[in-house]
């Protein structure tokens, strides 16, 4: 039976009530962002939404690989070969060849012995997550991660100490507070998804080895972004030894769908006889599997496009700053342009779109209060005058709601 809001409210019904009157107040004032219908993709960064024609700042393909010809023509072939679906669980009702083609296609283009797909990457996190590490053992998170890996750690039972963004010498103290014996997991996002900032992965790697903790690392941001081939943080480094758990998303750079984890062999052997999320959850569709492996082929056939997303971010980056906005510590593609108060994210979002610009607003308690944003990425498909369009506008828009004087 549907429940009856004019009664008066348990505290659950309150906490909806609370969020929908949020949602009704930014829908009335014509701020409410979020889950737009994107009509078409037109080429290239430009989407119609409303029919109207926008230039995209709100993309993670950032490759620019949707669409790619070669991607879509695997995707067609495999569904023309095995249809659309699978048979359910991989462990019981068995692997396709274009499943263990993929895992091959991540062991080998991450340099690791093997590797194991889910359906997301946030089912990934949570089922490695709560496979390696359970009550008794630690998890050391970076206060920035991401939600997938802050829910894996509560699922796992572990204890999770939290050290703050990026600050190794907190990272130490956390290790050493960890008692002897105890299993020890550090995790941190490669490239953080709210800032654009790159883990200081050299020093997370020194001191895992001296204090005997694994690392993982969820490359979400950081595949095609990092490396001059676009292999991630351990080729931007050049640490390809040095990362234990290989964690990242097949619907970022790569234009499907599912996760993955590529790690030495007994582990994900291991892994593909505990992890729940693997075990219990069925197949990756063929098509999204095939697409997922023709994808890390293009991104090595193709180098242009990494150098081509360098120099779109640091033209973006660089152009921004030099109009006046503040956007952290980025040095990716993830670009946050800083607003101050919720409502103000809200507003300078609403004065962009109505200018043609496709951002969204990130607020509290996604990332801290008072450091409201404007989260902004920028991609290979994006032209270097969009971006200088883009930006223009954006002062035009951030002056009209006061970001900018
Ligand atoms: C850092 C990070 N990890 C994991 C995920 C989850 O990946 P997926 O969207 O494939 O579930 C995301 C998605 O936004 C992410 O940003």
């Amino acid at each position: 039976m549907a429940k009856d809001f004019a009664e008066p409210l348990d505290p659950l019904r309150q906490r909806i009530q609370a969020m929908v009157d949020h949602v009704n107040w930014g829908r009335r004032g014509g701020f409410y962002m979020y889950n737009r219908p994107v009509q078409e993709l037109l080429g290239g960064a430009r989407v119609r939404v409303d029919g109207q024609e926008m230039l995209m700042f709100a993309s993670y393909s950032y490759l620019g690989l949707i669409g790619h010809p070669r991607i879509s023509a695997a995707a067609k072939a495999a569904v023309d070969k095995y249809g659309t679906g699978t048979h359910g669980v991989r462990t019981l009702a068995g692997s396709l060849p274009v499943h263990q083609e993929l895992e091959e296609t991540i062991a080998a283009f991450k340099g690791a012995e093997a590797a194991l797909v889910f359906s997301s990457g946030y089912v990934t996190n949570l089922a490695v997550i709560s496979a390696l590490v359970r009550r008794g053992d630690y998890v050391i998170t970076d206060k920035y991660n991401h939600a997938s890996i802050v829910d894996g750690i509560l699922l796992s039972g572990a204890k999770m100490l939290r050290f703050p963004h990026n600050d190794m010498e907190a990272l130490e103290r956390r290790l050493q507070q960890v008692p002897a014996g105890a299993t020890k997991l550090v995790v941190a996002d490669a490239v953080f998804s709210m800032d654009g900032d790159i883990f200081d992965l050299p020093k997370a790697v020194e001191l895992c080895r001296r204090y005997d903790a694994w690392l993982m690392i969820d490359e979400a941001h950081s595949v095609g972004v990092l490396g001059a081939t676009g292999r991630g943080i351990e080729e931007h480094f050049g640490l390809e030894d040095a990362i234990d758990i290989k964690m990242g998303t097949l619907s970022k750079t790569i234009p499907s769908v599912g996760g993955y984890v590529a790690a030495q062999r007994d582990v994900v052997d291991y892994l593909r006889h505990v992890a729940r999320g693997y075990i219990f959850s069925a197949a990756l569709p063929p098509a999204q599997a095939a697409a997922a492996a023709e994808a890390f082929r293009v991104i090595l056939d193709e180098p242009w496009r990494v150098e081509r997303l360098r120099a779109n971010a640091q033209q973006f980056i660089q152009g921004l700053q030099a109009r006046g906005f503040d956007t952290l510590h980025t040095e990716t593609a993830v670009v946050p342009v800083i607003c101050g108060a919720d409502e103000t994210a809200y507003r300078f979002s609403r004065a962009a779109f109505d200018r043609g610009l496709f951002v969204l607003p990130v607020v509290s308690p996604a990332v801290p209060q008072g450091l409201a944003r404007l989260r902004a990425t920028v991609t290979a498909a994006h032209e270097p005058d969009e971006i200088e369009w883009a930006m223009d506008q954006m002062v035009a828009a951030a002056k009209e709601v006061g970001v900018l004087a």
